[in-house]
């Protein structure tokens, strides 16, 4: 089994990526900046023993293109999968250099540090942004990629520049867009961590812990079923496997190739809360507001291709991933209230 570099390891998707290779018995590199992901979940990570893996983690930024040769130097990587980025849609707005650099060119250090040292694969975390405003639905990867927003902008231009990479230089990727990520670790060992938080799952979650706190809704008066969008809920485990079995699939001699990675069901808003209250057992107070700015009414994935090409289904449901979501909010919570008690 090869050794795989984990940009972005630290993270939410990451850091379940790498738990799903280690469990397919692959060494694993990780190297994060530790700006968005966390030296806890690095720890935790190492501390996994499963199948003799190692999990090395370096720390160190992709903007600095000596950090990255580096691990190429020390660690004999044999593919690359690629989280480390930004990845806010509303921050992207306000703040596109930050993006612009980070991701894009952070990528292009990433990708020529690679071909210096001959690692001619990488799975690459694309996103369903690069489609912007759907024409149909669901959406296939036929679909037109016209991004709305600098962040989807960012993950666009990286695919196109991988394309260019393997018609000059051989560097095979797999681009797998992903849909909305929820849940975390079945085990609770990893979840979702970010500050600030602004995804769904983990907003209604955070509002059934502190007595009060209102869980805000963006928008109840579209031209949905319930008035509320209506989102494609991907397991980020089931997400994790998708990442190994792209790697199986590159290692096999694949050609270059991008996947959604969506259920093909689509759950309002409202759906969603309904069925966290009902995992919490807890009523939790709502706030409709206006419409969030850039929200489609309706993202759904059509995602025939990865199970035709890569063997990829996704098993777990919405309810799955709001359960594991709830237990590791729980444990979030207790950190949380342990360091600002250790502050106090
Ligand atoms: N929502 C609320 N209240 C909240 C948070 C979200 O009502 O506190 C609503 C949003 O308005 C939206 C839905 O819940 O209608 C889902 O919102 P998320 O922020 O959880 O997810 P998005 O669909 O906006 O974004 C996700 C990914 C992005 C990606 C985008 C498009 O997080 O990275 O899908 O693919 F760019």
């Amino acid at each position: 089994m090869g050794k795989i570099l984990v940009t972005g390891g630290a993270g939410y998707i990451g850091s379940h990526c790498v738990i799903a290779l280690i469990n397919s018995g692959y060494d694993v590199v990780m190297f994060d900046s530790l700006e968005i992901g966390h030296i806890e979940t690095v720890k935790t990570l190492q501390s996994i023993q499963a199948k003799g893996s190692v999990v090395d983690f370096i720390q160190g930024n992709l903007q600095n293109l000596s950090e990255i040769s580096d691990v190429f130097k020390r660690h004999n990587i044999d593919s690359v999968v690629h989280f480390a980025a930004y990845s806010q849609v509303a921050e992207s707005v306000k703040e596109p250099q930050k993006y612009y650099y980070n991701n894009v060119y952070g990528t292009l250090n990433l990708l020529n540090a690679m071909l210096e040292n001959n690692v001619k694969n990488i799975v690459f975390s694309s996103t369903a942004a690069t489609y912007g405003n759907p024409v149909y639905a669901p959406i296939d990867e036929k679909h037109p990629q016209i991004p709305v927003n600098p962040y989807g902008k960012t993950k666009l231009m990286i695919e196109n520049i991988m394309d260019d990479y393997d018609k000059a230089y051989g560097l095979k990727s797999v681009r797998l867009r992903y849909f909305n990520v929820a849940g975390a670790d079945y085990q609770a060992r990893v979840g979702e961590w970010h500050n600030p938080e602004t995804h769904l799952i983990p907003n209604i979650l955070k509002s059934t812990f502190s007595d009060g706190k209102t869980f805000t809704l963006f928008g109840d008066d579209y031209d949905t079923k319930d008035g509320t969008c209506i989102r494609d809920y991907i397991n980020v485990e089931d997400l994790a496997n998708a990442h190994v079995l792209a790697i199986k699939y590159l290692n096999n001699g694949g050609e270059t190739n991008f996947f959604n990675l969506g259920t093909t069901e689509g759950n309002s808003v409202k759906e969603v809360f309904k069925t966290c209250e009902d995992v919490v057992g807890k009523s939790v107070p709502i706030e409709i507001h206006p419409r969030r700015a850039g929200d489609p009414a309706l993202l759904i994935a059509a995602n025939n291709k990865a199970k035709s090409v890569m063997g990829w289904s996704p098993e777990k449901t919405l309810r799955d991933s709001i359960t594991s979501a709830y237990n590791w909010e729980k444990i979030l919570q207790e950190r949380i209230q342990k360091k600002e008690m250790a502050e106090i």
